[in-house]
């Protein structure tokens, strides 16, 4: 299969906490040679940057500066994508609890959301993107020309979510269960840009599916739009 033709799309990929977004958009690049975007990382590393300034959510003018200013840089490679802002590499500091239980919080604000739906846009622009996240169907990538929404059980989500935290989770999975739970909730009640499948998305359950189950789904359907496109071109 060579789909590193002239011809590229963009791919959306959006969904709840856990739904196996973020394997099933890496395995989806790597097949296509496309780029992997993790926008919950760029709203991960905005939390980060709060929390080492000692912010809290309802400073919300501090933190829109802060997010405005903060210079992200989002790298791929074999590992995984890292995270460096202002320079410095804060990828393994992402997925603490402080973050995980502010990130829906700081998420909310309006200024946070334009910089960095803005920073994705243009990551974006040349498409052969993968992007994963809540709103990248219906509001960062709207003409993306295949979106997906991608969706599990609450168990089966925590159940990722708890084994991906290896042997001192310091959490029981029926509280991860609720913390997630929560967090999906403010994501999906938030006024600007809430969690939410677009009109015209796939919706994908990954409930006892493996991650190349899915991955190979949304390969099949990415390289059949490329197909349209093409003929439609001819
Ligand atoms: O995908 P994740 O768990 O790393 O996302 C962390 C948080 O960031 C999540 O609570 C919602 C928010 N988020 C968002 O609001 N919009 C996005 N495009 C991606 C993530």
């Amino acid at each position: 299969m060579n789909a590193n033709t002239a011809q590229r799309i963009n791919i959306a990929i959006d969904g709840p906490a856990g739904a196996g977004k973020s394997t099933v958009a890496r395995m989806v690049a790597r097949d296509l040679h496309y780029i992997y975007v993790d926008t919950g990382a760029m709203y991960r590393a905005a939390t980060l940057k709060a929390i080492e300034e000692g912010l809290s959510a309802e400073q919300q003018e501090l933190v829109s500066q802060l997010a405005e200013s903060m210079d992200i840089r989002l790298i791929p490679g074999t590992e995984g994508q890292k995270v460096i802002v202002d320079g410095e590499d804060v990828t393994d500091r992402l997925r603490s609890l402080e973050v995980n239980r502010l990130v829906s919080h700081i998420a909310k604000i309006e200024r946070v959301r334009t910089r960095m739906a803005s920073l994705q846009r243009r990551m974006a622009l040349e498409k052969g993107v993968v992007m994963d996240g809540r709103d990248i169907g219906t509001h960062v990538l709207p003409d993306a020309e295949l979106k997906v929404f991608l969706t599990a059980s609450p168990r089966e989500r925590a159940l990722r979510r708890f084994r991906e935290m290896g042997d001192n989770p310091g959490v029981t999975l029926d509280q991860l269960e609720l913390e997630i739970g929560e967090r999906d909730r403010i994501d999906r009640e938030r006024e600007i840009a809430p969690l939410l499948q677009a009109e015209d998305a796939r919706l994908v359950d990954s409930t006892g599916k493996s991650a190349e189950q899915v991955a190979d789904e949304i390969v099949h359907w990415g390289l059949a739009s490329l197909r349209t496109i093409s003929a439609e071109e001819k």
